[in-house]
């Protein structure tokens, strides 16, 4: 054997491993080793084809690693959004809710009648059946596009396949939350730390017969899309389903008030620790549909339903040290170590403080003993301090006056309610290097430009390394550095460009969202997209002359106030946040806004009301004008097209500033006609 034919066929036996551990991490779901194992194979065989140039006209190695992985399911679009849901944590949040709830629907005294479900604490899907027969199942995804997870969830013998009926509507969309038992748990446990994990991972496998090992359930709760809809109730809908064979929860109640609410929630949580599956809260839906409907959502949830949580898990432990954290506002968060303490199954080593006042308030120090709580994903909480157990010679705790920076640090009078803000600030924005790091966290998360792979690790490791200072240097990496690093190969690099690629098309409310300008979240950063369309338009904020007139006509917007305002202002008054915005344009190609619903009444047209209504509230009407592709303003000005007018207590200094600027006018009769027509 010659040298040459040595190295061909280590190169190939290599070549071989790596197409066998392909096979294992795409198709399978079973890789067996680690990515930094992986990746240190690949680069071996790189460097043997850099070695030796006679391998390259192989191109074995071409062929394997220049195919970019498959996703493993296919992505489909669901039918009506899959929303998350608000969360009340105690009677006065589900007193508020109500009371929302009424006064969106003009409900002086009329009982709203509920329907109290179990919160199942798993994975939900969707399944979608054509006259009967189950046609898709999707997972939630991010909520607008699911993956395909069908023949996965045909391995769970209670979900029906086909349904029988003469009066079954011809599009039925089922939501469910798909779990493993607690005792099923016991058994299988493996490498999952708790049952929803377990039900996640579950049904994720690429292989349906690995999923078919593990015994899964579910409860149906709800539905999307249902053509034509045959229901009326909640309850009822839930009643038929179940007729029909779908698995539902039997410790579901309809519920008249807030006490029977309460009274229910009590109950279930008793019984919580002797179910045989995992429930975090109830949720409280209005039980009837047209009512729901006209509730509407707002972009992130149904106004008619709300989590009720249950009270979180408390643990006793000690304070070791107190600490200081910046976060991309510059809100200075103390966070409490404490000695680590299981509570609900998570080891926890740090709790929060939330600020100075809630620090002297509640007499915090360090060294001492306290009760902390955790409920759901959110960070564990410090409740009380065991004073008894305070040593003698411990101190009151200094709240430090500077940021980790150097800089000092703020706390800002509500324009609202005259007080000074509990919170701390450092006001140096992309000056100190904590907040900018926190900002380059918020830009590459899921809700802004959503980049997979770049995730708040590595931006602090880039960080570190000088690769990423600025949102700009996301889109001019240095890859040759970064496959130098300890667990970067060619395919996760080559994974990494392409999402950051694939990010740079990105739409004007995602941009100005994930900017990061303080007040402006989600709901904001569309009022502002909305007015603006384009980026051109929004650029004109950085410039002083212009900004001025601009902030001047966003006071029209309803939804956005002298907060937003100021905060805009301040924001592009800073040079470095101005620089880094325009940094950032350059590499990216925005999308102008396009208004969801243009096939409405009201296209495309500014509408701004009067007046009370005789029986829709003021934001049903507003929801109802924008359902229909309007547009709400705030302020007359020649840009309104119609000022609609309720009978109740109308002002008629609108109404006659309308008729000079001859603005159309809508009175209530007519409006509820044009709605009608
Ligand atoms: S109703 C949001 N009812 O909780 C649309 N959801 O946080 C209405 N869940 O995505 C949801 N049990 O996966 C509803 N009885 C129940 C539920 C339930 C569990 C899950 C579901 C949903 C998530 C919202």
């Amino acid at each position: 054997m010659n040298f040459n034919s040595d190295i061909t066929k280590e190169f190939k036996d290599k070549i071989k491993k790596l197409k066998n551990h392909n096979d294992l991490y795409y198709n399978q779901d079973k890789p067996s080793i680690s990515d930094a194992e992986y990746d240190h194979l690949k680069k071996e065989l790189f460097k043997l084809e850099n070695k030796y140039e006679f391998l390259k006209s192989l191109k074995l190695l071409d062929e394997i690693v220049g195919s970019p992985p498959t996703n493993k399911f296919k992505k489909i679009k669901h039918l009506s959004p899959m929303l998350s849901l608000a969360n009340a944590f105690d009677k006065k949040d589900m007193y508020d809710f109500d009371k929302k709830i009424r006064n969106f629907l003009n409900f002086s005294s009329k009982n709203i009648e509920y329907f109290s479900e179990p919160k199942i604490d798993g994975i939900s899907a969707t399944l979608i059946y054509k006259n009967g027969i189950l046609i898709k199942g999707l997972s939630r995804g991010d909520g607008t596009t699911g993956e395909d997870i069908l023949k996965n969830l045909y391995t769970i013998d209670s979900i029906p396949k086909k349904i029988i009926d003469n009066r079954l509507p011809e599009i039925l969309e089922v939501r469910c939350e798909i779990y493993i038992s607690k005792k099923n748990f016991k058994k299988i446990k493996g490498n999952f730390a708790n049952p929803r994990n377990a039900a996640g991972g579950s049904l994720r496998q690429k292989d349906p017969k690995e999923t078919a090992k593990i015994p899964l359930q579910y409860f149906a709760y709800g539905f999307g899309l249902i053509k034509p809809m045959i229901f009326k109730k909640q309850s009822e809908f839930l009643k038929k389903i179940s007729a029909w064979g779908f698995q539902i929860n039997p410790l579901a109640k309809i519920v008249g008030d807030i006490d029977e609410i309460e009274d229910h929630h009590n109950k279930i949580d008793q019984l919580r620790s002797s179910l045989d599956y995992d429930i975090d809260g109830i949720v409280n839906k209005v039980n009837d549909l047209s009512l729901q409907k006209r509730l509407g959502s707002t972009s992130n949830s149904p106004r008619w339903a709300i989590a009720y949580k249950f009270s979180a898990e408390k643990a006793i432990t000690k304070i070791k040290q107190i600490i200081i954290q910046v976060g991309r506002t510059g809100a200075i968060t103390p966070v409490a170590k404490v000695d680590p303490v299981t509570v609900g199954g998570v080891v926890v080593s740090n709790a929060t403080l939330h600020n100075e006042d809630e620090i002297i308030r509640k007499d915090i120090r360090i060294g001492d003993t306290i009760k902390i709580q955790r409920a759901g994903d959110v960070i564990p909480q410090v409740v009380s301090v065991d004073f008894s157990k305070r040593e003698k010679e411990s101190k009151k705790y200094l709240f430090p006056k500077k940021c980790l920076c150097g800089a000092e640090t703020k706390k800002e009078l509500s324009k609202n309610t005259k007080k000074q803000d509990a919170v701390r600030r450092c006001v140096k924005g992309y000056d100190c290097k904590f907040i900018a790091k926190e900002k380059l966290k918020h830009i590459v998360s899921k809700e802004a430009f959503n980049i997979e792979g770049l995730g708040k690790k590595v931006i602090e490791q880039f960080w570190d390394l000088n690769l990423i200072k600025k949102p700009a240097d996301i889109f001019q990496l240095n890859y040759s550095k970064i496959e130098l690093l300890e667990g970067w190969g060619k395919l996760s690099i080559k994974n990494l460009k392409k999402a950051i690629l694939k990010s740079k098309l990105i739409s004007l409310e995602k941009f100005i969202f994930s900017i990061g300008i303080r007040h402006i979240g989600q709901e904001n950063a569309k009022i502002l997209a909305s007015f603006f369309v384009t980026i051109k338009e929004f650029a004109k904020l950085f410039e002083f002359k212009s900004r001025e007139k601009l902030l001047d006509n966003l006071k029209d917007l309803d939804g956005i106030g002298e907060t937003q305002i100021i905060s805009i202002n301040n924001f592009f008054t800073n040079i470095t946040n101005t620089k880094i915005t325009k940094e950032l344009i350059k590499e990216l190609d925005i999308k102008n806004y396009t208004t969801p619903k243009l096939d409405g009444k009201f296209s495309n047209k500014k509408l701004m009301f009067t007046g009370g209504f005789q029986n829709i509230s003021r934001s049903e009407a507003k929801a109802i004008a924008e359902n229909n592709g309007g547009k709400v303003l705030g302020s007359i000005s020649k840009k309104l097209d119609f000022l609609v007018v309720g009978s109740s207590k109308p002002t008629k200094k609108k109404i006659d500033l309308a008729k000079k600027l001859d603005i159309q006018i809508i009175l209530e009769k007519d409006w509820n006609k044009i709605l009608n027509s």
